[in-house]
Protein backbone atom coordinates (compact mmCIF):
# COMPACT_ATOMS: atom_id res chain seq x y z
CA UNK A 1 0.00 0.00 0.00
CA UNK A 2 1.21 3.48 -0.96
CA UNK A 3 1.69 6.12 1.85
CA UNK A 4 -0.52 9.15 1.46
CA UNK A 5 0.58 12.18 2.59
CA UNK A 6 -0.93 14.01 5.34
CA UNK A 7 -1.75 16.82 3.03
CA UNK A 8 -3.25 14.58 0.62
CA UNK A 9 -5.59 12.80 2.87
CA UNK A 10 -6.73 16.41 4.10
CA UNK A 11 -7.18 17.49 0.89
CA UNK A 12 -9.27 14.72 0.43
CA UNK A 13 -11.29 15.10 3.47
CA UNK A 14 -12.27 18.80 2.35
CA UNK A 15 -13.13 17.97 -0.71
CA UNK A 16 -14.96 15.13 0.27
CA UNK A 17 -16.68 17.35 2.42
CA UNK A 18 -17.72 19.52 -0.61
CA UNK A 19 -15.28 22.03 0.42
CA UNK A 20 -12.72 23.78 -1.74
CA UNK A 21 -9.11 23.26 -1.53
CA UNK A 22 -6.32 25.25 -3.58
CA UNK A 23 -4.30 22.97 -5.84
CA UNK A 24 -0.96 23.49 -7.35
CA UNK A 25 -0.84 22.65 -11.20
CA UNK A 26 1.83 23.02 -13.39
CA UNK A 27 0.59 26.62 -14.72
CA UNK A 28 -1.18 28.38 -11.97
CA UNK A 29 -2.84 27.62 -9.06
CA UNK A 30 -6.48 26.15 -9.20
CA UNK A 31 -9.56 26.85 -6.59
CA UNK A 32 -10.53 23.21 -6.48
CA UNK A 33 -14.37 21.55 -6.06
CA UNK A 34 -15.30 18.61 -6.56
CA UNK A 35 -17.80 18.50 -10.39
CA UNK A 36 -21.15 16.56 -8.81
CA UNK A 37 -21.45 19.14 -5.44
CA UNK A 38 -23.55 22.13 -6.17
CA UNK A 39 -22.18 23.62 -2.84
CA UNK A 40 -18.52 23.07 -4.01
CA UNK A 41 -19.29 24.60 -7.42
CA UNK A 42 -21.29 27.48 -6.04
CA UNK A 43 -18.41 28.64 -3.58
CA UNK A 44 -15.95 28.49 -6.32
CA UNK A 45 -18.47 31.13 -8.46
CA UNK A 46 -18.59 33.16 -4.91
CA UNK A 47 -15.12 33.11 -3.44
CA UNK A 48 -13.76 34.10 -6.80
CA UNK A 49 -16.60 36.55 -7.52
CA UNK A 50 -17.08 34.72 -10.55
CA UNK A 51 -20.00 35.74 -13.33
CA UNK A 52 -22.01 32.37 -13.75
CA UNK A 53 -21.47 32.79 -17.77
CA UNK A 54 -18.05 31.91 -17.41
CA UNK A 55 -17.56 27.78 -17.44
CA UNK A 56 -15.39 25.92 -15.13
CA UNK A 57 -12.44 23.32 -16.42
CA UNK A 58 -12.82 19.83 -15.15
CA UNK A 59 -9.52 18.03 -14.37
CA UNK A 60 -9.35 14.30 -14.61
CA UNK A 61 -6.38 12.30 -13.53
CA UNK A 62 -5.71 10.59 -17.13
CA UNK A 63 -6.91 10.12 -20.07
CA UNK A 64 -8.46 7.17 -19.56
CA UNK A 65 -11.62 9.58 -17.70
CA UNK A 66 -12.39 11.39 -20.69
CA UNK A 67 -15.22 9.54 -21.84
CA UNK A 68 -16.98 10.08 -18.27
CA UNK A 69 -16.83 13.33 -18.94
CA UNK A 70 -17.05 14.09 -22.51
CA UNK A 71 -19.76 12.17 -25.29
CA UNK A 72 -17.30 13.02 -28.67
CA UNK A 73 -13.71 12.82 -28.93
CA UNK A 74 -12.53 14.12 -32.96
CA UNK A 75 -9.57 11.96 -34.27
CA UNK A 76 -7.25 15.38 -33.72
CA UNK A 77 -8.38 15.92 -30.21
CA UNK A 78 -7.78 12.15 -29.21
CA UNK A 79 -3.74 13.23 -30.69
CA UNK A 80 -3.33 15.98 -29.05
CA UNK A 81 -4.69 14.22 -25.38
CA UNK A 82 -2.37 11.43 -26.89
CA UNK A 83 0.81 13.98 -27.18
CA UNK A 84 0.62 17.04 -24.62
CA UNK A 85 -1.79 14.89 -21.48
CA UNK A 86 -0.78 15.26 -18.56
CA UNK A 87 0.42 18.87 -19.76
CA UNK A 88 -0.84 22.18 -20.22
CA UNK A 89 -3.78 21.70 -23.15
CA UNK A 90 -7.31 22.03 -22.26
CA UNK A 91 -9.53 20.19 -24.43
CA UNK A 92 -13.43 21.81 -25.15
CA UNK A 93 -15.91 18.98 -26.41
CA UNK A 94 -19.28 18.09 -26.38
CA UNK A 95 -20.37 16.94 -22.89
CA UNK A 96 -21.51 13.86 -20.78
CA UNK A 97 -25.48 14.50 -20.03
CA UNK A 98 -24.42 14.13 -16.40
CA UNK A 99 -21.51 17.18 -16.45
CA UNK A 100 -23.70 19.67 -14.36
CA UNK A 101 -24.95 22.81 -16.49
CA UNK A 102 -22.59 25.27 -13.65
CA UNK A 103 -19.86 23.79 -14.73
CA UNK A 104 -20.48 24.50 -18.27
CA UNK A 105 -22.68 27.54 -18.01
CA UNK A 106 -25.11 25.91 -19.61
CA UNK A 107 -23.28 24.86 -22.92
CA UNK A 108 -23.22 21.94 -24.51
CA UNK A 109 -19.54 21.35 -24.18
CA UNK A 110 -16.92 21.24 -21.28
CA UNK A 111 -13.41 22.34 -20.90
CA UNK A 112 -11.35 19.32 -19.79
CA UNK A 113 -7.27 18.15 -19.39
CA UNK A 114 -5.24 16.17 -17.64
CA UNK A 115 -2.50 18.36 -15.20
CA UNK A 116 0.98 17.87 -14.93
CA UNK A 117 1.79 18.29 -10.95
CA UNK A 118 2.57 14.82 -8.91
CA UNK A 119 0.66 16.13 -5.88
CA UNK A 120 -2.81 16.52 -7.83
CA UNK A 121 -2.70 13.81 -10.11
CA UNK A 122 -1.87 11.77 -7.04
CA UNK A 123 -5.21 13.48 -5.63
CA UNK A 124 -7.05 13.28 -8.63
CA UNK A 125 -5.93 9.55 -8.66
CA UNK A 126 -7.05 8.81 -4.96
CA UNK A 127 -10.63 10.80 -5.35
CA UNK A 128 -13.86 8.98 -6.84
CA UNK A 129 -14.70 12.59 -8.81
CA UNK A 130 -13.13 15.31 -10.49
CA UNK A 131 -12.29 18.57 -9.85
CA UNK A 132 -13.38 21.72 -11.48
CA UNK A 133 -10.76 23.99 -10.94
CA UNK A 134 -10.54 27.87 -12.33
CA UNK A 135 -7.10 29.59 -11.50
CA UNK A 136 -7.35 30.83 -7.62
CA UNK A 137 -7.42 34.30 -7.78
CA UNK A 138 -10.72 36.60 -7.62
CA UNK A 139 -12.67 37.50 -11.00
CA UNK A 140 -9.96 39.47 -13.23
CA UNK A 141 -7.11 39.71 -11.06
CA UNK A 142 -3.66 38.43 -11.59
CA UNK A 143 -3.54 34.46 -11.36
CA UNK A 144 -1.38 32.63 -8.51
CA UNK A 145 1.50 30.60 -9.45
CA UNK A 146 2.88 30.52 -5.50
CA UNK A 147 0.90 29.54 -2.39
CA UNK A 148 1.40 32.81 -0.87
CA UNK A 149 -0.34 34.69 -3.93
CA UNK A 150 -3.29 32.21 -2.79
CA UNK A 151 -3.21 33.24 0.72
CA UNK A 152 -3.04 36.55 0.24
CA UNK A 153 -6.17 37.22 -2.14
CA UNK A 154 -8.07 33.96 0.16
CA UNK A 155 -6.86 33.55 3.57
CA UNK A 156 -10.30 33.87 5.01
CA UNK A 157 -12.26 32.42 2.58
CA UNK A 158 -10.32 28.48 2.37
CA UNK A 159 -9.23 25.84 4.35
CA UNK A 160 -6.31 24.74 2.96
CA UNK A 161 -3.60 25.74 -0.18
CA UNK A 162 -2.12 22.40 -1.15
CA UNK A 163 1.83 23.31 -1.23
CA UNK A 164 3.15 22.61 -4.50
CA UNK A 165 5.71 24.93 -4.56
CA UNK A 166 6.23 27.75 -7.36
CA UNK A 167 4.54 26.14 -11.01
CA UNK A 168 6.86 25.63 -13.68
CA UNK A 169 5.15 26.86 -16.23
CA UNK A 170 3.22 30.11 -14.80
CA UNK A 171 0.30 30.95 -17.11
CA UNK A 172 -2.77 29.01 -17.66
CA UNK A 173 -3.49 26.13 -20.34
CA UNK A 174 -3.95 26.51 -23.89
CA UNK A 175 -7.55 26.22 -24.74
CA UNK A 176 -8.35 24.42 -27.71
CA UNK A 177 -12.13 23.69 -29.04
CA UNK A 178 -13.13 22.07 -32.30
CA UNK A 179 -15.25 22.94 -35.23
CA UNK A 180 -16.06 20.49 -38.09
CA UNK A 181 -13.40 18.14 -36.26
CA UNK A 182 -10.35 20.81 -37.00
CA UNK A 183 -8.75 22.49 -33.37
CA UNK A 184 -9.36 26.07 -33.16
CA UNK A 185 -7.35 28.29 -30.05
CA UNK A 186 -9.62 29.61 -27.86
CA UNK A 187 -7.06 30.72 -25.14
CA UNK A 188 -3.56 30.89 -25.97
CA UNK A 189 -1.27 29.62 -22.95
CA UNK A 190 1.57 27.46 -21.95
CA UNK A 191 1.21 25.04 -24.47
CA UNK A 192 3.00 27.21 -27.50
CA UNK A 193 0.89 27.68 -31.12
CA UNK A 194 4.25 25.33 -32.56
CA UNK A 195 3.93 23.00 -30.60
CA UNK A 196 0.51 22.51 -31.39
CA UNK A 197 1.05 22.40 -34.69
CA UNK A 198 3.44 20.30 -35.00
CA UNK A 199 0.91 17.64 -33.99
CA UNK A 200 -2.08 18.31 -36.18
CA UNK A 201 -0.90 21.34 -38.90
CA UNK A 202 -1.83 24.71 -39.09
CA UNK A 203 -4.36 25.81 -35.86
CA UNK A 204 -6.87 29.20 -36.46
CA UNK A 205 -6.71 31.13 -33.25
CA UNK A 206 -9.62 32.51 -31.82
CA UNK A 207 -9.36 34.19 -28.81
CA UNK A 208 -10.57 37.57 -29.08
CA UNK A 209 -13.52 38.24 -27.45
CA UNK A 210 -15.60 39.31 -30.40
CA UNK A 211 -14.08 36.48 -32.32
CA UNK A 212 -15.01 33.66 -29.91
CA UNK A 213 -18.47 33.56 -28.49
CA UNK A 214 -17.47 30.11 -27.26
CA UNK A 215 -14.68 31.03 -25.08
CA UNK A 216 -16.98 33.00 -22.94
CA UNK A 217 -13.68 34.35 -20.55
CA UNK A 218 -11.86 35.92 -22.68
CA UNK A 219 -12.30 39.20 -21.32
CA UNK A 220 -10.26 42.51 -22.89
CA UNK A 221 -9.23 43.04 -19.38
CA UNK A 222 -8.16 40.05 -17.62
CA UNK A 223 -5.04 38.84 -15.50
CA UNK A 224 -4.92 42.87 -14.40
CA UNK A 225 -2.70 44.44 -11.07
CA UNK A 226 -4.53 46.97 -9.85
CA UNK A 227 -1.38 49.70 -10.41
CA UNK A 228 -2.21 51.10 -14.14
CA UNK A 229 -0.50 48.97 -16.20
CA UNK A 230 1.09 49.57 -19.98
CA UNK A 231 2.24 47.59 -22.78
CA UNK A 232 5.08 48.94 -25.48
CA UNK A 233 8.29 47.82 -27.53
CA UNK A 234 9.82 50.93 -26.34
CA UNK A 235 10.43 51.08 -22.92
CA UNK A 236 12.80 54.29 -22.47
CA UNK A 237 10.34 56.88 -24.26
CA UNK A 238 7.68 55.35 -21.99
CA UNK A 239 9.99 56.21 -19.32
CA UNK A 240 9.87 59.62 -19.75
CA UNK A 241 6.18 60.29 -20.53
CA UNK A 242 5.46 59.42 -17.17
CA UNK A 243 8.53 60.56 -15.19
CA UNK A 244 8.83 62.20 -12.46
CA UNK A 245 5.99 59.61 -11.42
CA UNK A 246 7.05 56.43 -9.56
CA UNK A 247 7.48 53.54 -12.00
CA UNK A 248 8.16 50.08 -12.06
CA UNK A 249 9.38 48.16 -15.32
CA UNK A 250 9.01 44.60 -16.07
CA UNK A 251 11.32 43.90 -19.16
CA UNK A 252 11.82 40.66 -21.28
CA UNK A 253 15.97 40.30 -21.25
CA UNK A 254 17.84 43.40 -20.66
CA UNK A 255 17.95 46.20 -17.54
CA UNK A 256 16.42 50.01 -18.05
CA UNK A 257 16.97 50.71 -14.88
CA UNK A 258 18.62 54.02 -14.13
CA UNK A 259 18.26 56.30 -11.07
CA UNK A 260 14.82 57.88 -11.94
CA UNK A 261 12.77 54.30 -12.09
CA UNK A 262 11.91 52.69 -8.51
CA UNK A 263 12.19 49.30 -9.55
CA UNK A 264 12.58 46.91 -12.37
CA UNK A 265 12.42 43.21 -12.85
CA UNK A 266 14.05 41.14 -15.69
CA UNK A 267 11.91 38.78 -16.72
CA UNK A 268 15.17 36.40 -18.19
CA UNK A 269 18.40 37.84 -18.99
CA UNK A 270 18.98 34.82 -21.53
CA UNK A 271 15.68 35.43 -23.15
CA UNK A 272 14.51 32.48 -22.43
CA UNK A 273 10.38 32.56 -23.15
CA UNK A 274 10.18 29.79 -20.56
CA UNK A 275 11.88 30.93 -17.59
CA UNK A 276 9.85 34.43 -18.83
CA UNK A 277 6.61 32.37 -18.45
CA UNK A 278 7.13 30.86 -15.57
CA UNK A 279 8.31 34.56 -13.50
CA UNK A 280 6.12 36.70 -15.26
CA UNK A 281 2.62 36.30 -12.71
CA UNK A 282 5.07 36.70 -9.66
CA UNK A 283 6.56 39.89 -11.02
CA UNK A 284 3.39 41.65 -11.43
CA UNK A 285 1.94 40.60 -8.05
CA UNK A 286 5.05 42.13 -6.75
CA UNK A 287 5.32 45.42 -8.83
CA UNK A 288 1.44 45.36 -7.69
CA UNK A 289 2.22 45.12 -4.28
CA UNK A 290 4.75 48.63 -4.11
CA UNK A 291 2.13 51.53 -4.79
CA UNK A 292 3.36 52.29 -8.03
CA UNK A 293 2.11 54.80 -10.47
CA UNK A 294 2.50 52.73 -13.23
CA UNK A 295 3.75 49.63 -14.53
CA UNK A 296 5.39 49.81 -17.64
CA UNK A 297 5.74 46.14 -19.42
CA UNK A 298 8.42 45.22 -22.52
CA UNK A 299 6.36 43.83 -25.04
CA UNK A 300 8.26 40.20 -25.90
CA UNK A 301 9.13 38.78 -29.37
CA UNK A 302 5.73 37.24 -30.90
CA UNK A 303 7.14 33.63 -30.82
CA UNK A 304 6.66 30.58 -29.20
CA UNK A 305 5.22 31.79 -25.56
CA UNK A 306 6.30 35.00 -26.47
CA UNK A 307 2.77 35.26 -27.97
CA UNK A 308 0.92 33.73 -25.15
CA UNK A 309 2.70 35.97 -22.57
CA UNK A 310 2.12 39.24 -24.89
CA UNK A 311 -1.49 38.36 -24.81
CA UNK A 312 -1.66 38.18 -21.04
CA UNK A 313 0.34 41.23 -20.90
CA UNK A 314 -2.34 42.62 -23.28
CA UNK A 315 -4.99 42.04 -21.21
CA UNK A 316 -3.25 43.17 -17.75
CA UNK A 317 -2.45 46.77 -19.90
CA UNK A 318 -6.14 47.07 -21.14
CA UNK A 319 -8.13 49.68 -20.29
CA UNK A 320 -11.49 50.35 -22.02
O1 LIG B 1 -4.15 26.32 -16.54
C1 LIG B 1 -5.36 26.39 -16.36
O2 LIG B 1 -6.18 26.19 -17.29
C2 LIG B 1 -5.87 26.70 -14.95
C3 LIG B 1 -5.47 25.54 -14.03
C4 LIG B 1 -5.97 25.72 -12.64
O3 LIG B 1 -5.88 24.33 -14.59
N1 LIG B 1 -7.26 26.95 -14.94
C5 LIG B 1 -7.83 28.07 -15.50
O4 LIG B 1 -9.20 28.15 -15.33
O5 LIG B 1 -7.19 28.91 -16.07
P1 LIG B 1 -10.03 29.50 -15.54
O6 LIG B 1 -11.40 29.18 -15.06
O7 LIG B 1 -9.34 30.62 -14.90
O8 LIG B 1 -10.11 29.65 -17.08
C6 LIG B 1 -10.89 28.75 -17.81
C7 LIG B 1 -11.27 29.31 -19.15
C8 LIG B 1 -12.29 30.41 -19.05
O9 LIG B 1 -11.85 31.50 -19.83
C9 LIG B 1 -13.54 29.79 -19.64
O10 LIG B 1 -14.32 30.72 -20.32
C10 LIG B 1 -12.99 28.73 -20.56
O11 LIG B 1 -11.89 28.24 -19.87
N2 LIG B 1 -13.95 27.63 -20.74
C11 LIG B 1 -14.39 26.77 -19.81
N3 LIG B 1 -15.33 25.94 -20.32
C12 LIG B 1 -15.48 26.30 -21.61
C13 LIG B 1 -16.30 25.84 -22.68
N4 LIG B 1 -17.19 24.85 -22.52
N5 LIG B 1 -16.19 26.45 -23.86
C14 LIG B 1 -15.31 27.46 -24.03
N6 LIG B 1 -14.51 27.96 -23.08
C15 LIG B 1 -14.59 27.38 -21.87
MG1 LIG C 1 -8.54 32.51 -14.59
Amino acid sequence: MSIISKDIQKAIALLTNEELVAIPTETVYGLAGNIFSEKAIKSIFDTKKRPFFNPLIVHISSMDELETIVSEVPEKAKLLAKTFWPGSMTLVLKKQKNIPDMITAGKDTVAVRVPNHPLTLELLQKLPFPLAAPSANPFSSISPTKPAHVERYFKNDIQMVLDGGACKNGIESTIIGFENGEPIIYRLGALSLEDIEAVVGKVEIKNKKEESPDAPGMLDKHYSPATNTVLTSDITSEIKKYLPKKIGVLAFNSSFKTHAIFTEIVLSTTSDLQEAASKLYDALHELDSLNLDVIIAEKLPETGLGKSINDRLQRAAFSS
